[in-house]
């Protein structure tokens, strides 16, 4: 099937009489008729619900769809982005252990490697991911568990090097895991770009319609866990009476120990409510990716033409940093999201969004119609200029996310908007 079939058709299949959608099973908890089939359960033989901090039917639907649609062997759904990358590296790393990471990541993930998990003991390293193969090798530890970076990253829309960066993780023998939140699985499968390992905040473009935040974790299959480096995966785990992930569960090792493990004890489940609301969005991402696309595509060549405008940054434009990259990796599209600098300063930025008439001033990107931030305004308020400026996040930058409305209606709105600019 191709993907647009995949989109619509995964995870669910109505059997003779069932419902056509797939249904809110509401429930914590399943009734079962017999001690011996319980017992299977929990010592993993045989699928199936025991819990809904666990599995749940409607919550396992989505994430047999989404594994499905980045070509993975099976995946996890969080209640958040943040405890879908929370879990993925505290499933392959603990106290004493090294992560590398692209610095060009969202800053929430950025929180959670720099404090969080130092605070845990994992530490992390941040590198610039346009660095060459061989020095970024140089940041490589005996202890590194991991390479980690965003296929389109949140809010510098870099474009990943797929091919330096899995050799990087892979010359070292530890997987490579890369945000696919940006681009979805409908514009890149990291999967089949050298990924092992593939993390998503759902509430963006998944969802598309900013009514459920949540997060997904999908499991390649294709690690060697094995290989010495990851005790925790493949030796007993005393926590679950001694079994090994690799030899009980093979190539869905990873996943199972993130269910089995760490869910059970973190407890970041989704609520069936929101896997049903994620499950109807992405009935339509393909659509609705393609239009994000095409309508960016046209905001973005509009706006650089624009005399009140310095730069456009998007990776969809011939003359952006990245263009090469995204032709290479993200061939069909990249994503709604850009951003912009203005000629001028902090207030006219800020006068900009001020007198938007149809665009919102949202803190999301990704929603289904279009949002605009000024990050000195609002989520990076408290720097200065200058740290603003080093933060690679100017004070008159603005971040807009192109939704789904006929592009001249958006276009129009922002040139109404700029002609209260610096005047
Ligand atoms: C690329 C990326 N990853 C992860 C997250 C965190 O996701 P959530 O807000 O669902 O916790 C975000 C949120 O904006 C994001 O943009």
């Amino acid at each position: 099937m191709k993907v647009e079939t995949k989109i619509l058709h995964s995870g669910y299949e109505a059997k003779n009489g069932e419902p056509r959608v797939l249904p809110i099973t509401q429930s914590t908890t399943f009734a079962y008729d017999s001690t011996e089939y319980v017992g299977d359960l929990f010592d993993l033989k045989v699928p199936g619900f025991f819990y809904t901090r666990l599995a749940n039917p409607t919550t396992a639907a989505v994430e047999k769809r989404i594994a499905e649609l980045e070509g993975g062997v099976g995946a996890l759904c969080t209640s958040s982005g943040q405890a879908a990358s929370f879990i993925a590296i505290l499933n392959l790393a603990h106290s004493g252990d090294h992560i590398l990471s692209s610095s060009n990541i969202y800053g929430g993930t950025y929180n959670l490697f720099a404090h969080t998990l130092k605070k845990m003991g994992i530490e992390v390293t941040f590198v610039d991911q346009d660095l060459p193969l061989d020095e970024l090798k140089t940041y490589l530890k005996d202890n590194t568990k991991a390479v980690f970076a965003e296929t389109l990253a949140n809010p510098q829309l870099s474009v990943l090097d797929f091919d330096k960066f899995s050799k990087l993780a892979h010359d070292h023998d530890v997987p490579l895991i890369v945000d696919n939140t940006f681009p979805t699985p409908y514009f890149c499968n990291p999967l089949k770009l050298g990924a092992d390992i593939v993390t998503h905040s759902t509430t963006k473009y998944l969802d598309g319609h900013a009514v459920a935040v949540g997060g997904c974790i999908v499991d390649g299959g294709t690690f060697n866990w094995d290989n010495g480096k990851f005790p925790q995966i493949s030796e007993p785990d005393p926590s679950y009476h001694g079994l090994s992930y690799t030899k009980a569960f093979g190539k869905q090792a990873y996943i199972t120990k993130a269910l089995a493990q760490l869910m059970r004890d973190l407890g970041c489940t989704p609520a069936p409510q929101n896997s049903f609301y994620l499950n109807l969005g992405i009935d339509t991402l393909h659509l609705r990716m393609d239009r994000h696309y095409e309508n960016a595509c046209k905001v973005a060549t509009w706006l650089e033409n624009h005399e009140k405008i310095e730069s456009v940054n998007y990776p969809g434009l011939p003359s952006n940093k990245y263009y090469s990259l995204q032709q290479k990796y993200l061939p069909k599209g990249c994503s709604g999201v850009l951003s912009i600098i203005l000629k001028g300063g902090r207030e006219d930025a800020a006068k900009l969004l001020d007198n938007l008439k149809l665009i919102k001033m949202e803190v999301h990107v990704a929603d289904s119609a279009t949002c605009a931030l000024h990050p000195a305004s609002a989520t990076h308020r408290q720097l200065s200029d200058e740290e603003l400026e080093a933060a690679n996040i100017p004070a008159n930058l603005v971040r807009i996310s192109i939704g789904l409305e006929n592009a001249d209606d958006i276009i129009a709105d922002l040139e109404q908007a700029l002609t209260h600019v610096g005047v």
